[in-house]
């Protein structure tokens, strides 16, 4: 079984959707721990409660980025890492750190990429009038939200939504093609 990471910064539901998907048997990859950026990331405590190792690291208290990706470089090193999962990690990685990782880090992303790249995807959608939208697993690469999608799902845009009721129907389907994206990621169908 593959080894795995995942980075956080808050809540951690995808997090933990990998996290019960591990748990199958025949599942080609486990979670070996939670790095947060965020010591007050909820996900963090829930990773802990399930027994996995979990570090927190805030950029803030390095002098760079630089210095800040390296010592989360010993920490995925010292935990034997494989394959890097971004689950609602809220920081922009550096390019070394990234090629370092080259087809071995993937993240989610809450839109239908290349639509809507960066932030605030929901209300971007609903601005524009977007009739579907959805959740995209891509592999991470320099540029943001860039790399090759490995699985996509898309929900309807219905009337009255809000960006919150739209986050909401489109999570359920982050936490379905996640796990199914490592999968195939761990198991070296890609
Ligand atoms: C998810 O919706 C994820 O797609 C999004 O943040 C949320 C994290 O939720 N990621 C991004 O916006 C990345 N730029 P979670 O902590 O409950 O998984």
């Amino acid at each position: 079984r593959k080894r795995v990471a995942i980075l956080i910064s808050g809540r951690g539901s995808n997090m933990s959707a990998l996290i019960e998907a591990a748990r199958a048997p025949d599942y080609p990859a486990e979670i070996v721990g939670v790095l947060s950026n965020r010591a007050a990331a909820p996900g963090l405590a829930i990773a802990a409660a399930d027994g996995i190792a979990t570090a927190s690291l805030a950029q803030s208290k390095f002098p760079s980025r630089d210095m800040f990706e390296d010592v989360m470089t010993q920490i995925l090193e010292s935990w034997n890492v494989d394959i890097v999962c971004l689950a609602g990690f809220m920081r922009i990685l550096g390019d070394d750190f990234v090629n370092r990782w080259a087809g071995r880090m993937i993240n989610i992303h809450p839109s239908l990429l290349p639509l809507y790249k960066g932030l605030h995807t929901h209300e971007r959608a609903l601005a524009d009038g977007a009739k579907v939208h959805g959740c995209t697993v891509h592999f991470v690469t320099p540029g943001l939200d860039e790399g090759a999608p490995i699985l996509q799902a898309e929900v309807p845009v219905l009337p009255g939504d809000t960006p919150e009721t739209l986050a909401t129907r489109i999570l359920v389907e982050e936490h379905r093609i996640y796990p199914q994206a490592l999968r195939l990621l761990a198991s070296g169908a890609i």
